[in-house]
C-alpha cells in the first residue's frame, strides 16, 4: 500500500466532505434499518475524520478555543438515509435508530472537537416510508437522480415458500411477462431496482440467494 500522505490537500479534503454530504442512500426493504444505520455511522466516521484533517493545525495550537463554529461542521445528516418498509413497527424502528446513531456521532464530534454539539430540536428526518415496495414507485421515495445507492436484503422466499400476497405482488413486478412463478420473492427487487437504476449512476447491492443466478432461475430471469 503507498503511504499514507501526512498532509493531504485541503482542496480534496473538502471536495470529499461535500461529495458524502450529498450522498442518497435507498434500502427498499430496510426492516429495522442495520444497512442504512451502518451506512450512516460510517459516513459520519469518514466526515470527523475529514474535519479533523481539516482542522487539525486548529486543534493542536488553540488546545480547545476556537475561532470557529463547532455547530457549523458537520453536513452529513439522517435526511440522506431513505428507506420502504412494509411492517409498521420496524419502519419505526428505523427511524429512531438512526436518530439514535446521529446522536452517537454528534456526540463524538462534541468530545473530538471539546465543545457540545447536538442537533435538538430535530430539524431534518430520515425517509422511511411504510410500504409494500413491490407495489410503490420507488421513484416517489426518492427521485433517481439524487439516488447514489440502492442497497439491502429483500426477503429471499424460494416458490414453494410464498404466499398468494406474494404471489400476486410479483405478478404486478413481471407485468406481461408471466413466467415468473419459478423464480425466488427475492428477484422483484432485482427487477424494480434494475427499473430503478435505468439511465442513471446509481450503484446497487442487494443481498441474494445464489439461486437466481443458477439453474432453472438464471434463464428466466
Ligand atoms: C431480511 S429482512 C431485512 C432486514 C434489514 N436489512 C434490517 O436491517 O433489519 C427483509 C425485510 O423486508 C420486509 N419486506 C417483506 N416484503 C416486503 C415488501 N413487499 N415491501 C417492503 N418490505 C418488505 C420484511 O418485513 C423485512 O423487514
Amino acid at each position: 500500500m503507498p503511504p499514507r500522505p501526512t498532509n493531504p490537500p485541503t482542496a480534496r479534503l473538502e471536495a470529499l466532505h461535500e461529495r458524502i454530504a450529498i450522498l442518497r442512500f435507498l434500502d427498499p426493504a430496510c426492516g429495522c434499518g442495520n444497512f442504512l444505520v451502518i451506512t450512516y455511522r460510517e459516513l459520519r466516521a469518514l466526515e470527523l475524520e475529514i474535519l479533523l484533517e481539516l482542522h487539525r493545525n486548529e486543534l493542536s495550537e488553540t488546545q480547545h478555543e476556537f475561532s470557529f463554529d463547532v455547530t457549523k461542521l458537520s453536513k452529513v445528516d439522517v435526511d440522506q438515509m431513505h428507506g420502504i418498509e412494509i411492517e409498521e413497527f420496524p419502519a419505526k424502528i428505523t427511524e429512531v435508530a438512526l436518530w439514535l446513531a446521529d446522536h452517537q456521532a454528534n456526540i463524538a464530534l462534541s468530545e473530538t472537537f471539546g465543545q457540545l454539539y447536538r442537533r435538538i430540536p430535530l430539524k431534518k428526518s430520515p425517509h422511511i416510508v411504510c410500504a409494500n415496495a413491490l407495489r410503490t414507485d420507488w421513484k416517489t421515495v426518492l427521485p433517481p437522480e439524487q439516488c447514489s445507492y440502492v442497497l439491502g436484503n429483500p426477503p429471499f422466499v424460494g416458490k414453494h415458500y410464498q404466499n398468494a400476497e406474494q404471489k400476486a405482488d410479483m405478478g404486478v413486478v413481471f407485468g406481461e411477462f408471466d413466467n415468473n412463478g419459478d423464480v425466488d420473492f427475492v428477484v422483484s427487487w432485482f427487477v424494480k431496482a434494475a427499473d430503478y437504476i435505468r439511465g442513471t449512476t446509481i450503484r446497487c447491492a442487494l443481498v441474494s440467494t445464489k439461486n437466481i443466478v443458477q439453474g432453472e432461475q438464471l434463464p428466466i430471469i
